[in-house]
């Protein structure tokens, strides 16, 4: 499974062909901030942020966008939210032996409810693929996940078959991974950079000097942009959106010095990792900077620094996270300046994380946009 999606989904040529569709979103997302900028009014950015991720992924994988009215993606949506708020509910049954086959708290019982909502689903989603499959094969349409996996469900050449179910885990985990993360990411970054305007005035100008204002920051400026590279890897030491790994060993090993027997499962806090004093000078202080002076960085290679995790299991939608968090905090900070607060009176924003998995913040971040070029520069 994990060689399919890193040989056919997201490796570099798929990621290409569907660039129009990020650009878009892109495009779409940032006029929405223009709109509200007109109009004086204040973005809660988790829910801007959480709908584009979701449309970049939603017609990545089905080929339609997720939040507009009576989609059936919509619903992977909501079924994708609640998966999230189960995740981050304490279980009673897995804490305490005696009760491990109870259900005090219903937890199972929803677990398997989502589950059957999901299925329904994507069987749904599944008929209308196939049914409209040949036609985009002649037409030469451009083809999305769900598409690619049908053609390899087909192969008779391949290893594994691909079976109905593994398409349908595949998306479930695709849309997992792939947008809370994201915009979570995103959404840290920025909050940073409001609470340092320094920081927000250095990359504003590196942006200005290297982009300049006529045309909207692209996937291809990033190698151009390093403030703007070390702003993300600062964000994702201190906030990273999978802040624990999990490993089960298979057999009696050595891990670190310690003796792991087998069929132990082995948790690795990722989110300490990062503020490791023994490693990270001032660690809780938030100061890209650091990487100008420590060559380290997030692809699973340097054990200090593991965002995306590391080895076999580590995560497969690197390039398209990163090329995602780059550009649109990128486009944020190039076609607006922010005034913080739902009436944009405040001066900061706190920093307090929630609960779940994918490190939430507790409390909105809701500021205000102000445009800062006119006319607004958008991708063609
Ligand atoms: C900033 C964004 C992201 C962060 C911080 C992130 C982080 C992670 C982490 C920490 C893991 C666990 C790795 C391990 O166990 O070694 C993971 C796994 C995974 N991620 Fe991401 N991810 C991001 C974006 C994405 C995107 C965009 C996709 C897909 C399009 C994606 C798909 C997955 C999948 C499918 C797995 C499971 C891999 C496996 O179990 O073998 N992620 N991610």
């Amino acid at each position: 499974m994990k060689k399919i999606t890193m040989s056919h989904l997201l490796n570099g040529k798929t990621l290409d062909i569907l660039l129009p569709v990020r650009r878009d979103e892109i495009n779409h997302f940032i006029k929405y901030l223009s709109q509200k900028a007109k109009d004086g009014k204040s973005v809660e950015l988790e829910v801007a942020l959480g709908k584009l991720t979701s449309n970049v992924i939603s017609r990545m994988v089905t080929g339609k966008r997720c939040s507009e009215e009576e989609d059936e993606v919509k619903d992977i949506m909501k079924i994708m939210s609640d998966i999230d708020k189960l995740f981050g509910k304490f279980n009673l049954s897995d804490h305490i032996w005696l009760c491990k086959n109870l259900d005090m708290q219903g937890i199972r019982k929803t677990s398997l409810d989502l589950r059957r909502r999901f299925d329904v689903l994507m069987e749904r989603i599944l008929k209308e693929h196939e049914e409209t499959r040949k036609q985009k094969m002649e037409t030469g349409e451009v083809k999305d996940f769900l598409n690619i996996l049908l053609d390899i469900s087909e192969d008779e050449s391949m290893e594994i078959k691909l079976t109905r179910e593994n398409i349908k885990a595949f998306i479930l985990e695709i849309f997992l991974g792939a947008t809370d993360t994201t915009a979570r990411t995103i959404e840290w970054a920025f909050a940073e950079l409001i609470n340092r305007p320094n920081i927000m005035k250095k990359a504003v100008e590196e942006i200005d000097r290297v982009i300049g204002k006529n045309r909207l920051l692209q996937e291809s400026d990033i190698p151009n942009l390093p403030y703007l590279q070390e702003i993300v890897k600062e964000t994702l030491r201190l906030h990273p959106a999978g802040p624990v790994l999990y490993r089960r060993s298979r057999e009696d090993c050595i891990l670190g010095g310690y003796h792991i027997p087998a069929k132990t499962t082995t948790f690795f806090n990722l989110w300490s990792l990062g503020q490791d004093p023994t490693y990270w000078e001032s660690p809780l202080e938030f100061r890209p900077e650091r990487f100008e002076e420590k060559q380290i960085d997030v692809r699973g290679q340097h054990f200090n620094l593991l965002p995306f995790g590391s080895g076999r299991r580590m995560c497969p939608g690197i390039s398209l996270g990163l090329m995602m968090v780059h550009v649109t905090l990128g486009s944020m900070i190039q076609c607006f300046t922010w005034k913080v607060g739902k009436y944009g009176n405040l001066t900061s924003v706190d920093m307090e994380e929630g609960k779940g998995l994918t490190l939430p913040r507790a409390n909105p971040l809701v500021c205000v946009p102000v445009a800062r070029l006119d006319p607004l520069p958008l991708s063609v």
